[in-house]
């Protein structure tokens, strides 16, 4: 398989479907990556020419993910974390960020895509103290992802649940929220839930075409919500400062570039 047609790395599995544009793919492309086909380059230029900025949100969501997972490990403690809608492995993978400081931490990533799981053994490079693990499961299915946590993590003490930029692929908002009440009702006090959801809201409304060219010609489909609809995820949580903000202006450290405001929500909180 050549660049041209196939990912730069390993062979497409079978059930890799590659006549349709697939967001696990696409994300790749936006940060950079080479796991990913033509037709998801065609759909992510598409993307990208009607919604300049998407480029600048995949890396911000990056970004957000290094400075909470390090602020997770770090001075909130936290050993374990169930990372659902991982994504294709880039640089600074949760179970790498969170290690650099907890070395002892234990990872459980979690998504429904081929391609990921074709890639998963990027995901498994724990150090020697902690564990790692890749379940292949859908997030709307929270009892089996929960029933198969045991042999990682333990329920019984905090775990960080992270979704980011996956909530945007549960289209009804009540399943969405039901999908984050089940997780966060399942982990102890002490667990934290780390969410970045795009928005049509801080600038975003450029992005309302590209979402809809996306639904025609790519999958899964996607929605943006309301500040408000995202905020409601994390009820009966602390959110943590700054709020629920722009995810590239989350605790950015002095001295760092933040890079522009982008249009998709970030926040953590703390289950009491
Ligand atoms: C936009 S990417 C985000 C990747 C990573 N979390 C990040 O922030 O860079 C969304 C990921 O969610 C996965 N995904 C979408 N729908 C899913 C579902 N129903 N169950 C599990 N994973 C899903 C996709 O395969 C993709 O890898």
């Amino acid at each position: 398989m050549t660049r041209e047609d196939g990912p730069g790395r390993g062979a497409a599995p079978s059930e890799v479907v590659t006549d349709r544009a697939h967001n696990a793919r696409v994300w790749n492309y936006w940060l950079g990556g080479e796991d990913n086909y033509l037709v998801d380059r065609a759909v992510g230029d598409q993307v990208t020419a009607m919604y300049p900025s998407i480029g600048e949100v995949a890396r911000a969501d990056r970004a957000f993910l290094g400075r909470s997972v390090a602020y997770l490990a770090g001075e909130a403690g936290m050993r374990q974390f169930l990372d659902i809608g991982t994504g294709l492995p880039t640089a600074e993978n949760t179970h790498e960020v969170a290690q650099a400081v907890a070395p002892d931490a234990r990872i459980v990533y979690v998504d429904n895509d081929p391609t990921v799981l074709a890639h998963a053994r990027a995901l498994l490079t724990s150090s020697p103290w902690g564990q790692t693990e890749y379940l292949d499961a859908d997030v709307r299915d929270p009892g089996t992802i929960l029933g198969s946590l045991g042999r990682t993590l333990d329920l019984e003490r905090p775990v960080a649940v992270i979704l980011l930029g996956i909530l945007n692929f549960v289209p009804d908002t009540d399943e969405a929220r039901s999908i984050v009440r089940r997780l966060l009702d399942a982990v102890a006090p002490g667990s934290h839930l780390v969410l970045t959801h795009p928005t049509l809201e801080l600038g975003g409304s450029g992005n309302e075409e590209a979402m809809r060219f996306w639904n025609e010609n790519a999958t899964p489909p996607i929605t943006a919500r309301t500040g408000a609809e995202i905020a409601s995820f994390a009820e009966g949580l602390d959110v943590l400062e700054p709020g629920i903000v722009s995810c590239s202006r989350w605790r950015v450290a002095p001295g760092e570039d933040p890079g522009p405001e982008v249009a998709q929500f970030g926040l953590v909180a703390r289950k009491p």
